[in-house]
């Protein structure tokens, strides 16, 4: 069987924040194979934040090890950390960081110019990504023009741009109202079904945790409780339009 996609060993993270050292992560152990999705749940101040930030390589354990697509992060100088990050890593935030000056595709294709791929094609592809995220009619607003849930589907788009095998978000909906982050949570689930991308979301949102098949529950720096069920996720649209039991 192949190395899974995250191998987290061991993690530890401290923080020195006026003179004293802040334990966050306390020995966190956890494994995440590629095409899972995967729900971080718990308090707040748990570490929930942290963890997401180590294994998308934004931060560094303190002690411990995280092997990510078989390469040790750790290990890393500061630009192959980048490069890897690029490569396999999507991140979509609670906020979502669009470019205010910026319209909607060209926030998409964003990550491809830094990387200086050609104009061309990012445009096509970001096109088909809004398409895909239901964005069509909306490319050429700036972030100002758009909803909460459109600025987030854009982010969602932006953050697909350069295929990353894993997606990893950070309370993705928690400054939207139900009806949106469940838009935005049944894409998730068609972004994993669709491409195979593996997805990590720290929420506080119970339906969304409640529809994973996978919830890792933190506590005070640790893994308290590692759950997998079957879930039968349907996005909320198709239930929307089934018959009710009985109509015909
Ligand atoms: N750079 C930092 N310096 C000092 N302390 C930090 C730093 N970053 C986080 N912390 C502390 O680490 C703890 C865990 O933070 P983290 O953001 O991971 O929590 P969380 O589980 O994501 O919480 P929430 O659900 O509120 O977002 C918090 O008590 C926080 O104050
Ligand atoms: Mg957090």
């Amino acid at each position: 069987m192949p190395e899974p996609l995250v191998v987290a060993t061991n993690v530890q993270k401290s923080f020195r924040h006026m003179g004293r050292t802040l334990d966050v992560l306390r020995g966190v152990d956890l494994q995440i194979h590629d095409g899972e999705m995967v729900g971080i749940v718990g308090p707040s101040g748990a570490g929930k934040s942290t963890l997401l930030h180590c294994i998308g390589t934004l931060d560094i354990p303190t002690r411990g090890s995280i092997r990510l697509a078989g390469e040790e992060i750790m290990a890393l100088s500061g630009a192959r950390l980048a490069d890897l990050r690029n490569r396999s890593i999507g991140f979509v935030f609670q906020f979502h960081h669009l470019l205010p000056e910026f319209n909607a595709l060209e926030n998409v294709m964003m990550p491809g110019m830094v990387q200086g791929m050609p104009r061309p094609r990012l445009e096509t592809k970001a096109r088909a990504l809004l398409e895909e995220v239901g964005l069509a009619s909306r490319i050429s607003h700036r972030p100002g023009e758009l909803s909460g849930g459109e600025q987030q589907r854009v982010a969602l788009a932006r953050a697909l741009l350069l295929e990353p095998k894993l997606l990893l978000a950070d309370e993705p909906t928690g400054n939207l109202d139900s009806a949106t982050s469940d838009q935005i949570h049944d894409l998730f689930f068609a972004i994993n079904k669709q491409r195979g991308t593996t997805i990590v979301v720290v929420t506080h949102n119970p339906a969304l945790a409640g529809s994973m098949p996978r919830v890792v529950t933190l506590r005070d720096g640790r893994v308290e409780k590692d759950e997998r069920r079957d879930v039968d996720h349907r996005t909320s649209t198709q239930q929307a339009v089934e018959p009710a039991p009985g109509a015909s």
